[in-house]
């Protein structure tokens, strides 16, 4: 979480870092702040609220040419949201001024220390920490006193550093939160990730831990702590930079529920052969999958979790295969049994979710097998798996994940399905569901055809304040995350359960002010829903169903319905999920609230 770019060299204004901030405000959006160098002294201005507050702030220096510049989008973690705990922090002499993403674990003694020594603190961040002992080892040499002064900080940081008598230098470095870095002849950057470095350049490299930089006009050098310069890897990145912008529509969310004809097209690309799966990533474990493999576990959080429920759903209904899901914050503390002849697939969109690094470097010691997937190439959680299957779905800037979330459904489906292939359970089954699978995108102009409805649903159910979501087998998992998305962005308080499960207590909380969404496809399932559906009517709540088209008695027994084409059970996740995402979406809009920044949250977890 928090957000942070910098730029040392030629032709740079305050703007750029606007613009690039810009870029990472889904980080974070509690406050914002820059911190420039033109030459003689270092300037700070920063503000609570979003990046619009700060840049309105700055409207008439908006063009002023800087020599160097850093810039920070806050996720509060230590310290109130108000315009002091922003970031770029200073030393008592001002002479130093710093970005931070993580969180020093030590901030408390260290801050101790200071104070005996009649330092005066400005704010109460973790981060001014890092800035005032930066100021009290200077010894004229900020990289050096960099490279010695991080060894003092525990917990995770990525930051930025400039000094006011080294207008050309900025000093990086990263342990635990995340860090790209690229040169274009002209002016060096720095961010959290690739997308405000994408309109300077292509070429980028991703900091590992224990890793330090010196970034100057010209170019960069990067060392370890021990001072030795190392080499590294240049990823060329092949997004395209104006995916990461609206395009016409009002918010990025809208835009990326829109895009899933295509983004699912992309994610299977390649990936599906006459209903086959061809999954390339993993030729390099098919020995393992054949032989030893005994378990599969799938390591991740939130809606990322969600997918993972439904590809256990697949794997259990269609195989004997042994596999296990898991929240990565619990799994971390939890012994879990994992060894040598297990499969740990971690699914992160972001592959920098700090739970779930943690989780799998677990895995790792364990002696697992970690397959990560994500969408983001270079992230943190690939780069430390032993095998690696990106989404390549484009960026996902709206906080609530839409896109990535069905492109995960359907590349695990595609893995569960290689996976099944080689220990032999691929059936007529499974090859009709990965079938299924590549008519997605069509299907899915179909139901994002009926948004009109769905907006007048919304419309009429805005005013609640509480709603359930029901579900039975894989009408299960697609609650969980129909609950998520509305609650996430509209504030209306939502859960998923297993309608079996009703009785056993949440039946308690209906009756006419708390709304149930019913999610019922035409499965084998089906009359346990209509009972349950009769259950909660009897209880005087209203009833939305999720239905497959044509399915007349649903139509009959509840309130209102959205019926969506019929397909595989397996599949039915995949068809809920644009209704559930757009109901949410209008829900936030007629409630006047952003659905790409929802209040609290950030995309990038990087906080434990
Ligand atoms: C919800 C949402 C979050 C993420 C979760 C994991 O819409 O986006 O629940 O799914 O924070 O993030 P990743 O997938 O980046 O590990």
């Amino acid at each position: 979480m928090c957000g942070i770019v910098g730029f040392v060299g030629k032709e740079i204004k305050i703007e750029d870092l606007i613009t690039g901030l810009k870029k990472l405000e889904y980080r974070g959006y509690d406050s914002a702040g820059i911190a420039y160098n033109n030459g003689s002294k270092i300037e700070i201005e920063k503000k609570e609220g979003k990046i619009e507050v700060l840049e309105q702030h700055l409207h008439e220096i908006m063009k002023k040419d800087i020599k160097s510049g850093l810039a920070h989008t806050r996720w509060a973690t230590h310290g109130a949201v108000s315009d002091i705990n922003s970031h770029p922090h200073s030393g008592q002499k001002d002479e130093i001024a710093i970005v931070h993403n993580g969180i020093i674990e030590n901030y408390q003694e260290l801050k101790d220390e200071l104070q005996k020594s009649g330092v005066k603190f400005k704010s109460e961040t973790d981060t001014e920490v890092i800035a005032q002992v930066l100021e009290r080892e200077y010894n004229g040499d900020l990289f050096d006193t960099v490279r010695k002064a991080v060894k003092l900080f525990e917990g995770a940081y990525a930051i930025g550093v400039m000094h006011k008598d080294d207008p050309n230098t900025i000093i990086a470095a990263r342990k635990g939160s995340p860090m790209v870095i690229a040169n274009n002849g002209k002016v060096s950057i720095l961010a959290s990730d690739v997308t405000p470095i994408l309109k300077y350049s292509r070429k980028v490299v991703f900091l590992d831990d224990g890793e330090i930089v010196r970034l100057k006009p010209d170019g960069y050098k990067i060392y370890n702590l021990e001072n030795e310069e190392i080499q590294k890897e240049i990823i060329d990145i092949t997004w395209d930079e104006t995916l990461a912008e609206k395009g016409g529509y009002d918010h990025f969310m809208e835009k990326e529920i829109n895009e899933q004809p295509q983004s699912i097209k992309s994610a299977l690309a390649g990936r599906i052969e006459n209903g086959y799966p061809t999954i390339k990533e993993l030729d390099s474990i098919k020995d393992f999958i054949k032989n030893d493999l005994e378990k599969i576990y799938i390591v991740a959080c939130g809606t990322s979790y969600h997918a993972g429920y439904s590809m256990k759903y697949f794997v259990e209904a269609y195989s004997n295969i042994n596999i296990s899901l898991e929240v990565a914050s619990e799994f971390r503390y939890m012994n879990p049994h994992v060894d040598d002849k297990t499969l740990v697939i971690a699914v992160s969109q972001s592959g920098e979710t700090i739970d779930t690094l943690e989780g799998i470097r677990l895995a790792k010691q364990k002696g697992a097998h970690v397959l990560a997937m994500s969408n983001v190439v270079g992230s943190t959680i690939p780069r430390e798996s032993h095998s690696v299957v990106y989404m390549n779905t484009g960026p996902e800037i709206g906080v609530a994940a839409t896109k990535t979330y069905t492109a995960q459904i359907s590349i695990l489906y595609a893995i569960a399905a290689q996976i099944m292939n080689w220990k032999g359970y691929y059936t007529e089954e499974v090859k009709k569901i990965i079938s299924e699978l590549e008519l997605i995108p069509d299907i899915y102009k179909e139901i994002l055809s009926k948004k009109d409805h769905i907006l007048e649903l919304a419309r009429e159910y805005t005013h609640y304040k509480h709603m359930m979501f029901i579900g039975r087998g894989f009408g299960y998992t697609a609650s969980l995350e129909g609950a998520l998305k509305l609650k996430e962005i509209s504030y209306i308080n939502a859960n998923g359960y297993q309608a079996g499960e009703l009785k056993h207590g949440p039946i308690a909380l209906l009756d006419e002010s708390f709304p149930v969404f019913a999610i019922v496809p035409f499965n084998g399932l089906r009359e346990k829903m209509i009972s349950n559906i009769m259950e909660v009517k009897a209880r005087k709540a209203r009833v939305i169903a999720i239905s497959t088209k044509g399915d007349e008695k649903i139509k009959k027994i509840t309130n209102e319905y959205i019926e969506v084409p019929k397909t595989s059970e397996a599949i039915s996740p995949l068809t809920v999920a644009p209704v559930t995402q757009l109901f949410a979406y209008y829900v936030a809009i007629l409630r006047n609230l952003d659905p790409d920044k929802p209040r609290n949250l950030a995309k990038s977890v990087t906080v434990e």
